[in-house]
Order: structure tokens, then C-alpha cells, then sequence
């Protein structure tokens, strides 16, 4: 009920009469009433005025299911919403969740993550109030190569969410970070369980720095969040809203052909470093290249000094003036 009232809020924009929220939520005006009354004691500050009606002035700053739920636009993803102050890590939930039978599109958000992930098993901050940490569960008729893929797409959808809402110059980093002025702000985790030909279900965790304004030693010199970069704060649950809405329009997309040819465009307009220096950190095989973008297989094109392309799949490239040679 509060997240279907919030909703129809947010959704008016402006004021929306309690004869209208009753009958679209088919509910008495009482319990309209009650509920608007609930959602001011958590902090929500809802102006009522008479003949008029309702209209929200400002929320909480918190990332619960309530909050995202209420303004997602999906038509399947976070159909079932999970959401923790504090848990191990939301892809580690996820998986729980997945081996109970939780449906395609189920969505994990939380405030704080205790051991959250980061890929080729570092660590993840998620120290809470300042960023995003969510992971959804996929449950996709796809064969296991083309998981990568689904990364990607979510790396796009971060991208553009962080452009549309804040006007950050979000670049990606490819496969997938993204970064703002050469620093990261946002990393994904895809897991996956999978048979030799098919896919049990994928697990796509995203952790957004939104408005930390600093960072551990190790990390300050590759690390910024939105705010560092734009000097505003965000509004987390709509940023993580948008970046859900936009991942489902992307994905489906990507589900019409099984490959990015819709969206190899869009990604090379955004990719960090495209037609600049990079170097391939293939295990024994370290050289260097120029970045072409990426092809409908996700795979990143490089232009060796010999004239030959190669298309990387996996192992790191690294994009000069982005991180140097780290990865
Ligand atoms: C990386 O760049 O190394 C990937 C970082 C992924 C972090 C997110 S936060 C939400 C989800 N839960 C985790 O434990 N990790 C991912």
C-alpha cells in the first residue's frame, strides 16, 4: 500500500487529488489518509492542500524497497524486491534467493554490505547512507558465453542512468566499470550458475559511489563518486530506478538478437579511451594497441601496430589516461 501510494505520488509530480489516489488504488480515503500519515513520521514530507490534494515535497535519503519499488517504470524487473540495512553482500543474497526458486527480475538492495565483492575476488565498500549496493536475479534462456554480454548491458544502462540524472560526463571503462574523469565510480559483478548449454540464472550486482566524499587510502587516488565529481548530491533510489529501468529496455534489446548489435552504437559513443592507446594485460602476452570500440559480441577491438585487429575477450585492458596501466 505505501509503496503504491508513494508511486502515484511521484508519478503526478505535482498534486494529485485523494479522490483520485482512492480510486486508482482502490482503497477508502481512511486508509489513504493513514498511509500519508505513516509515510510523514518516516520522514517523508507530503503538503496536503484542500481541493488540491496531495503532493510530495521530499523524501529520505534511503535506498529501501519502498523507495526504488515505488519509482521503478519496469515491466519485470523488481517485481519481487528484497531489502536489507545490513547483509553480507546482495549478490551472496541473491544466490540464496535463486536456489529457493525466487523469480526472474527479483531485486536485492541494501544499506550497508559486510563482505561486499568486487571482481577477481576484491573487496567491495558499501559503508552505507552514501551508495548504491543492488543486485537482481536473471532468469535467461541464454547459453553461458553469452552471460558476459548481459555485464555490458548493465554497464551501459549505469552510464547513461548517471548522464540523464545528474549530468555526469559517465564514461565506461570497458567491460565495465564506469568512470568520471578517469576515476570509477561504479563496478559490476555478474555471477552465474549455469549447465554446459544453458543458464540457471544470473546474478548482475552494481555498487554506485553516489555521495561519498572520501575514500579508504588504497583506493583514493582510482576511486570518486557522483558527488566528488559533480559537486551535487544525488538522490539514491532514484538513480538506482533509473539505472533498473533503463537495464530492462537495454536488455530486452539485447534478448531480440542475443548480441549488442542494438546497442554496440550507444556503447562505443560512451566508452572510455576509444581510438587511444590501451594495453592488453593477456597473461605472458602484454602488448599494446589502439581501442576501436567494442563489437556485437562485447568483445573489445584493438588495432595492433602491425594493422591487424584483434578482439579481446576477457583479461583486462587497460586505457591509458584512464588508469595508467592499472587495471
Ligand atoms: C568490481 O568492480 O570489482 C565489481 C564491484 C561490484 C560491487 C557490487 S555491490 C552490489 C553487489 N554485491 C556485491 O557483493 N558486489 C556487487
Amino acid at each position: 500500500m505505501k509503496r503504491r501510494i508513494l508511486s502515484a505520488l511521484y508519478r503526478a509530480d505535482d498534486y494529485i487529488s485523494g479522490q483520485e489516489l482512492c480510486q486508482d488504488l482502490n482503497v477508502s480515503r481512511t486508509a489513504v489518509w493513514k498511509t500519508i500519515n505513516q509515510l510523514k513520521e518516516e520522514g517523508y514530507e507530503i503538503q496536503a492542500v484542500s481541493r488540491k490534494g496531495y503532493k510530495i515535497l521530499s523524501s529520505p535519503d534511503q535506498i529501501t524497497g519502498e523507495e526504488v519499488g515505488a519509482r521503478l517504470q519496469t515491466k519485470w524487473l523488481g517485481g519481487e524486491i528484497h531489502y536489507y540495512e545490513s547483509i553480507d553482500s546482495t549478490n551472496n543474497e541473491a544466490k540464496r534467493l535463486a536456489e529457493q526458486g525466487a523469480p526472474n527480475g527479483t531485486l536485492i538492495l541494501a544499506e550497508k554490505q559486510e563482505k561486499g565483492k568486487g571482481r577477481r575476488g576484491r573487496t567491495w565498500e558499501t559503508p552505507g547512507k552514501t551508495s548504491i549496493a543492488m543486485s537482481f536475479l536473471l532468469r535467461p534462456n541464454l547459453s553461458p558465453a553469452q552471460a558476459s554480454m548481459v555485464t555490458l548491458v548493465m554497464g551501459l544502462a549505469v552510464a547513461q542512468a548517471c548522464r540523464e540524472l545528474c549530468g555526469a560526463e559517465a564514461k565506461i571503462k570497458w567491460p565495465n566499470d564506469i568512470v568520471i574523469n578517469g576515476r570509477k565510480i561504479c563496478g559490476i559483478l555478474t555471477e552465474m550458475s549455469a549447465e554446459m548449454e544453458c543458464i540457471n540464472y544470473l546474478v548482475v550486482g552494481t555498487g554506485i559511489n553516489v555521495n561519498q566524499q572520501e575514500f579508504p587510502l588504497e583506493i583514493q587516488d582510482v576511486a570518486s563518486s557522483l558527488l566528488s565529481s559533480s559537486g551535487e548530491k544525488t538522490n539514491r533510489a532514484k538513480l538506482a530506478a533509473l539505472c533498473l529501468d533503463k537495464f530492462e529496455e537495454y536488455f530486452e534489446a539485447f534478448l531480440r538478437t542475443g548480441d549488442l548489435s542494438e546497442l554496440e552504437e550507444e556503447y562505443n559513443r560512451m566508452l572510455a579511451g576509444k581510438d587511444s592507446a590501451v594495453r592488453v594485460l593477456e597473461p605472458g602476452n602484454e602488448h599494446e594497441g589502439i581501442s576501436k570500440g567494442i563489437n556485437p559480441k562485447g568483445e573489445l577491438l584493438v588495432e595492433l601496430p602491425d594493422g591487424t585487429t584483434e578482439a579481446v575477450y576477457s583479461g583486462e585492458v587497460s586505457v591509458r589516461g584512464i588508469y595508467g596501466y592499472i587495471g
